[in-house]
């Protein structure tokens, strides 16, 4: 499929070469540049940078945007993977199982992926200048002002949402369709927020439901989360605005930025004070000096993975693999993640064109000359915040997400979700050719926690991610009563115009139990998981006092110096929402502390 959407785009750009395109214009910014006006280098120029930044996602894009303002400062972005190319461009292309996605597996679970390929979850996450946002689904959710009035109450100074809304607002440049609440959002900064010019009747259907149900249309980022959207996306003129894309598209001779460079270790000394970084590229090692600051931005697998490498992380676990321990510390705990439930799947009475999702040459035509349509989109086209009755506080405890197509109308999706062939077969595949639509749900304020180790001291091997999905029943719990509220959904006026109903095929392994019933639901959802891919947590920030804390309040290393994180690991608790608004707004901050730091 991929292939052949590339070869079609391919022919219609050369129809198409005098018409002024929309993929003509991709392609020229492309061709001109290589890396869309991203200057890289085939090695650092120098042996000593003031600033090493390590991993190119929303974290190290950011950061290296906001510490390359200051002429007198240089900095040294150091990352695995490569520059993105032309397909990564298109909202419709999934780059899922690519070089670009690291491919990572969780280890097989007990109580959750039961029906997938050996009972694990895939964990793809991104690498390539732009990091994880090259690959994701682009839906821009900042978080509940809750959410961080908690992080500053756990004695996090400077993180209460009144102290880090400006720093969403800097974030970001946004250019949506009603409803946007002004005070809340920002329209100077380098990330773009748009809605897909893709619409749909399913999208309408759903966002009248949620009115018909007594909820508004809201911005979700503005003062009230709970509400129907149609979904706010990092997307610039129908194409992805990746973290590079953003924030890379600056050529400062103070910022040098090379790819295929994997770093290894941190440099650090008796006196704990972190001076460099190794790296590996084209099999030869190098190592380069940090006059100021190494900055870990290499996500929530790969940070722990590099702290532990480098002698921080658990005694315990360290010893055993023989790794000098620099500082005992609590590195790769406190793994969480928006854990979902994919298994529901709706049948209506309509033609395709109730999902406007066929990949036709129509389809690609439209977005090679106009840049709309289906390949302007990403599949989780409207989102809904709500309150399930066991919301514990003001904010929404479960998100559904609307999918355009069940996986009877996609198998590629369901493969690259890790269907099991047999799971497949029984539910999906007797409705191939049928029309269908989805809801995706997860319990925002998921409480299972994982843990992240080490497999082995190569920097090559993967980390073993023991995801523990679902170990806390209270996850599953809110996620039987989202099936409700998604079958309300489908049970509303709106939705019944078309007919939709519930497709009642049972998920091999729930068969003995009664169809739609609390404990067939809880079957299903142990059966049919997948998550968000919000991973998050593993190198929690917290005051010295909390002996769980691996960096403290201004994201510096407990217990070494000129060593800080800024990405997803640091986030002491998973946020309601999507994890790239809340990790450029931390990057966006923790630039504004760097530069304050070093002002004396
Ligand atoms: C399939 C999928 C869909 C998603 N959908 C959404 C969504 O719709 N909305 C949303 O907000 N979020 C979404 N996310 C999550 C979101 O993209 C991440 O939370 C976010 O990108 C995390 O940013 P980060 O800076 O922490 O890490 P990353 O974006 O993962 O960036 C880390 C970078 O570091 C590099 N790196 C790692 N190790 C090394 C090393 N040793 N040396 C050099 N470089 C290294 C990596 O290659 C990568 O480029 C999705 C994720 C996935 C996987
Ligand atoms: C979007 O398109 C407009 C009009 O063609 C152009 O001026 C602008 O630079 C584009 N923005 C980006 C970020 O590519
Ligand atoms: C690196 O080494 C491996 C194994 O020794 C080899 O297969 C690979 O081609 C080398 N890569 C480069 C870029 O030289
Ligand atoms: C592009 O947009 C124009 C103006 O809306 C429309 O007339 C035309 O049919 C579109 N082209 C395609 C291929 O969809
Ligand atoms: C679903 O609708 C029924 C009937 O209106 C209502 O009693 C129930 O509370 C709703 N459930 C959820 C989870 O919204
Ligand atoms: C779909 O079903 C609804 C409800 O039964 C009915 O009103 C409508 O006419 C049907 N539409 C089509 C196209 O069959």
């Amino acid at each position: 499929m991929r292939v052949t959407i590339g070869i079609l785009f391919s022919v219609l750009l050369m129809i198409n070469l005098s018409a002024g395109t929309h993929i003509l214009r991709l392609l020229s910014e492309y061709s001109l540049t290589t890396t869309y006006g991203i200057r890289t280098e085939q090695l650092p120029r120098f042996n000593e940078y003031d600033f090493i930044i390590v991993g190119a996602g929303p974290g190290g894009s950011t950061v290296a945007n906001r510490l390359s303002e200051n002429q007198n400062w240089r900095i040294l972005l150091l990352e695995a993977g490569e520059p993105e190319g032309i397909l990564q461009q298109i909202p419709s292309f999934s780059s899922i199982n690519s070089k670009y996605d690291w491919q990572y597996k969780y280890e097989p679970q007990d109580k959750a992926c039961l029906g997938m390929k050996d009972r694990t979850c895939p964990c793809p996450k991104g690498k390539s200048l732009g990091g994880t946002t090259t690959i994701n689904g682009m839906v821009y959710a900042r978080g509940h002002k809750l959410d961080f009035d908690i992080w500053a109450q756990q004695g996090n100074y400077g993180w209460s949402y009144e102290e880090i809304l400006p720093y969403f607002r800097k974030s970001e440049r946004v250019n949506l369709r009603e409803p946007v609440d002004e005070p809340y959002r920002g329209r100077d900064g380098y990330l773009h927020v748009q809605n897909s010019p893709w619409s749909t009747p399913v999208k309408t259907a759903f966002l009248d439901s949620g009115k018909e149900l007594g909820y508004d249309v809201v911005d979700y980022n503005g003062r009230q989360q709970i509400g129907f959207s149609d979904s706010q996306l990092t997307m610039v003129n129908g194409t992805r605005c990746s973290a590079s894309k953003a924030y890379l598209r600056i050529r400062r001779l103070n910022l040098d930025i090379v790819t295929e460079a994997t770093v290894s270790r941190v440099l650090i000394d008796d006196n704990n004070h972190a001076y460099g970084v190794e790296f590996i590229k084209n099999n030869k090692t190098y190592r380069i000096n940090a006059g100021k600051e190494v900055i870990l931005s290499a996500g929530t697998i790969n940070t722990p993975q590099l702290l532990m490498l480098s002698g921080i992380g658990p005694k315990d676990h360290l010893d055993e693999l023989g790794i000098k321990v620099v500082k005992d510390a609590r590195v790769g705990y406190n793994l969480c993640d928006h854990v979902a439930f994919i298994g529901l799947t709706f049948l209506v009475n309509q033609s395709v064109e109730f999902l406007a999702n066929a990949r036709t040459p129509e389809a690609a035509l439209q977005y090679a000359i106009n840049g709309t349509g289906r390949h302007s989109g990403t599949l989780p086209s409207a989102v809904a915040f709500a309150r399930t009755k066991h919301a514990v506080d003001a904010r929404p405890d479960i998100e559904l997400i609307l999918r355009a197509g069940a996986f009877n109308m996609d198998g590629d999706e369901g493969r690259s979700r890790g269907i099991s062939q047999e799971v497949y077969d029984k539910v999906w595949k007797p409705i191939e050719g049928q029309v269908t639509w989805a809801i995706w749900l997860s319990p925002q304020l998921a409480r299972s926690k994982g843990r992240i180790t080490l497999r082995s001291t190569n920097i090559a091997d993967h980390p073993i991610i023991n995801a523990n999905l679902l170990d806390d029943p209270s996850d599953v719990e809110v996620l039987v009563e989202g099936i409700k509220f998604a079958l309300n959904i489908s049970q509303s006026q709106t939705f019944q115009r078309y007919g939709s109903r519930l497709h009642d095929t049972k998920i091999p392994g729930c068969e003995a139990l009664e169809f739609n019933s609390d404990d067939y639901w809880r079957c299903a959802i142990r059966s049919v998981t997948a998550t968000f891919n919000h991973e998050m947590g593993t190198a929690k920030m917290g005051p010295a006092t909390d002996p769980a804390a691996v960096v403290d309040p201004e994201l510096r290393v407990h217990g070494i110096r000129g060593l800080r994180v800024i990405d997803a690991s640091i986030m002491p608790e998973i946020p309601v929402g999507h994890l790239s608004a809340t990790t450029y707004m931390i990057a966006e901050k923790a630039a504004d502390m760097i530069k304050r730091s070093w002002q004396n």
